[in-house]
């Protein structure tokens, strides 16, 4: 595993101990979803994804099984562009292979940029890749695209096709999902193309309980993947939650279409957190059954995508949905 450099666990350690100060004095308290993302819950997540009820990514994953070649053609546009593939927070690039074996079948070479934060979750993603597509060039890049403006890497005479894939989007608000679309927009050419994966709200096929389910299943692995982050606050900071004094708790949330992800106190208790250079000393009472609001998981619509697009400077060429429709790839045109 690659080592990371002692300016970047600081800084890491310093934006940790920012949002969870701010977080846990605000009323109602919340954690920063991307604080789930330590090792661990990294781990945790993966874990997820193979659950029986968190049928996101397997649901997706039969879009592109589906349709990938259809995409990419689309992609690619009557002109039969050659295509460069970036995709934002890669993680380990698990189900990008099947977009990539399409990009060979129809362009022969490819070069894929993964970006994501996580040095690690890179270096597995270009072992696997390159391991398994030789036709494929990768070019690493450690950025957190949700801050930075998008570190992209044009190639002359190519056309970009952004993947921004998994219903990542889902765990930004509103008015967040739209500034990031339009940074990546920014970092676009008219003509480029972005793939968006979204998870739908409730259907014919999907009912409530369904999505409470994804996010709260038999085995415990979300609740795991939630309390984690109490666990990280103690190691990061010096905190000292009971983790497991915290109830795990998934809501639909119908008025704003999203699952909501909350820690509920078991009791009254007071939680510390020790002071840093530029802090003092914290301590936070819990009253019984207080929640922390830890993670929002939106859940779209076409009409609802179409208004996240469009604003940002997208026009939707096509959806792509599962014949459940569960879930929804659409690809998109920067104009
Ligand atoms: C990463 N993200 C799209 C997941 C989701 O479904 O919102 C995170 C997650 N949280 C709980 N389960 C999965």
């Amino acid at each position: 595993m690659p080592s990371i450099a002692a300016e970047t666990l600081d800084a890491t350690t310093s934006a940790v101990a920012a949002e969870a100060r701010a977080g846990l004095t605000a009323r109602p308290r919340t954690l920063s979803a991307w604080l789930f993302y330590d090792e661990e819950g990294s781990r945790l997540f993966e874990q997820i994804t193979e659950l029986p009820e968190y049928y996101l990514t397997r649901t997706e994953r039969s879009i592109f099984s589906a349709h990938a070649d259809e995409i990419l053609r689309r992609a690619a546009g009557d002109e039969r562009r050659t295509l460069t593939l970036i995709e934002l927070g890669a993680g380990t690039a698990t189900k990008t292979g099947i977009l990539l074996a399409a990009a060979i079948r129809q362009q022969g070479k490819v070069v894929y940029q993964p970006v994501d934060v996580s040095e690690s979750a890179l270096a597995a993603a270009s072992e696997n890749i390159e391991a398994n597509f030789p036709d494929v060039t990768v070019r690493c890049q450690v950025a957190d695209y949700t801050r930075e403006p998008l570190p992209l890497d044009r190639l002359p005479g190519l056309r970009t096709l952004a993947l921004y894939i998994g219903s990542s989007i889902g765990n930004f608000s509103p008015q967040a999902a739209a500034a990031l679309l339009a940074n990546i927009r920014a970092q676009l050419l008219p003509g480029d193309k972005l793939l968006l994966g979204t998870d739908l709200g409730p259907g014919r096929n999907k009912s409530a309980d369904t999505l409470v389910a994804a996010y709260d299943d038999d085995a415990g692995v979300t609740a795991a993947f939630n309390r984690n982050v109490l666990t990280r606050l103690n190691r990061d900071l010096g905190a000292d939650f009971r983790p497991e004094s915290f109830d795990h708790r998934a809501v639909w949330n119908a008025d704003q279409s999203r699952i909501e992800m909350h820690l509920a106190s078991l009791a009254k208790q007071r939680v510390h957190l020790p002071a840093t250079a530029s802090a003092p000393a914290l301590a936070i009472d819990f009253a019984p059954g207080e929640t922390i609001h830890t993670e929002n998981s939106y859940k779209f619509t076409p009409d609802s995508i179409d208004a996240l697009l469009k604003p940002a400077g997208f026009v939707i060429d096509q959806s792509w949905l599962d014949p459940l429709h569960l879930f929804a790839v659409t690809l998109a045109t920067a104009v």
